[in-house]
């Protein structure tokens, strides 16, 4: 697929919904009493398997125009699924359903693609083991295809956080709802809340102290309406674009504000850029608001430490930004980029290399000598989503464009993504 490049930009426009957040919307509303409706519920690819997965349990989900509806079947409603549960490109997926599966009266195996085959799945079977769980890898330790012989009743515990990971977090936590007692973490640093606030808003009995949740088992939760915002994640890619092109406004609707996601909005800021956030509002327990970007004056600056998990999907996308600043951009702290979807700090010196931008790989991110326009070339997604998106606004603001291989992984977090870019490049 060829990007040609634009000068400008002014567009009103809305994001999908939130990846994390539909993710656990299906989770919890399945194994809540009564219907849920999930209104904006992200129909991207990971999403999609989640819903797949709590089917092949028993769980009544119809995907109606307006909204999502799911049959809760309580928290010991699920059944055992016939087959392998297979949860395609999703991380997420798989690490916060071990949770769940763990405290079922029932075996299962659940596996993924290449890509999660290849992710590490000791950070959630180390906690769940010591909460009695039986996990283990089946064809190699510690990674997918996973057995899960479910326990029915799991050992509350207490869990010091080695890596900053809201799926080991949640997926603890989701275990925690099946526990004998009360289940409690320390994170080492702040990672995303939307499990926490969604066990909340669905009458879960959450207890957040600082870096420490505790989570008491309950009789049930409750089915509820949830409206799930658009996602900052892919809203990050126009707000690069908009700090970045010479002419520019972009507005952004209903994008999920959570504090523990917005560290993108901060690291803009913080290089120059011209960003508003506006009609702040909170819905179904998460903030939500506008946000509205143009042209911002970009210089380097250096990012890592505690915002690291509030922008860890959003890197790539920095990665551009700091090719269009002005002097060096340092991002340390990152070594969980090297074990998403791809190795990410691997994919984004390649490809922006390729481009001509003046970028090196460091032990734990990367370091951009921006200023210099891209010139443009042939590139490749890696088959990962936030990879193809972040050098398609690359290839926007080049000087002649990218040819990018293998674009269509981006429906795994945003289908609509290449319709915006085809609307952008028509109004030059
Ligand atoms: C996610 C948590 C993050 C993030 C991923 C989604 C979640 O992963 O990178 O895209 O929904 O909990 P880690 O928990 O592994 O950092």
């Amino acid at each position: 697929m060829f990007i040609q490049p634009v000068k400008g930009v002014k567009m009103e426009m809305v994001v999908p919904g939130d990846k994390s957040i539909s993710h656990r919307s299906i989770m919890l509303s399945s194994i809540a009493e009564g219907e849920s409706k999930i209104y904006n519920f992200l129909m991207g690819e990971d999403c999609l398997n989640t819903i797949d997965c709590f089917q092949k349990m028993g769980v009544e989900i119809v995907m109606g125009r307006e909204y999502i509806k799911v049959g809760g079947v309580g928290l010991r409603g699920l059944q055992r699924p016939e087959e392998r549960l297979d949860v395609g490109n999703s991380g997420t997926t798989i690490r916060l359903l071990s949770g769940i599966l763990a405290g079922q009266n029932f075996d299962c195996e659940i596996t993924g693609d290449a890509s999660i085959q290849k992710r590490p799945m000791d950070r959630v079977i180390q906690p769940l083991r010591q909460m009695g769980a039986d996990i283990y890898g089946l064809e190699k330790e510690n990674y997918a295809p996973l057995a899960i012989k479910g326990k029915g009743r799991l050992k509350g515990i207490h869990y010091e956080m080695p890596v900053a990971s809201a799926q080991v977090k949640s997926a603890i936590l989701l275990a925690g709802l099946y526990g004998d007692g009360r289940t409690s973490l320390r994170e080492f640093q702040q990672s995303r809340n939307h499990t926490e606030l969604m066990l909340k808003y669905m009458g879960g009995d959450i207890e957040v102290k600082g870096l420490e949740v505790v989570c008491r088992p309950v009789e049930k939760l409750q089915a509820r309406e949830i409206f799930v915002p658009g996602d900052i994640s892919s809203a990050a890619f126009f707000l690069v674009l908009g700090s970045i092109l010479d002419d520019g406004e972009i507005r952004i609707k209903d994008v999920g504000l959570n504090p523990t996601r917005t560290g993108i909005i901060d690291v803009l800021l913080q290089m120059g850029a011209n960003i508003e956030v506006m009609h702040k509002k909170k819905c179904s327990g998460e903030q939500m608001g506008d946000i509205r970007v143009k042209r911002g004056m970009l210089r380097g600056i250096e990012i890592g430490g505690e915002i690291i998990p509030r922008l860890i999907d959003e890197i790539p996308a920095i990665a551009v930004a700091a090719c269009f600043a002005e002097g060096t951009t340092v991002i340390r702290n990152a070594e969980e980029l090297k074990v998403k979807e791809s190795n990410r700090i691997k994919a984004m010196v390649t490809e922006l290399k390729k481009l001509g931008a003046f970028i090196e790989e460091t032990k734990d991110g990367m370091m951009i000598q921006g200023g210099k326009a891209l010139r443009g070339g042939r590139i490749e997604s890696y088959q990962d989503h936030r990879i193809a998106m972040s050098l398609t606004i690359a290839g926007l603001a080049s000087k002649e464009g990218v040819e990018i291989d293998n674009p269509e992984c981006v429906a795994i977090s945003f289908p609509t993504f290449f319709d915006i870019v085809a609307k952008i490049m028509k109004n030059k």
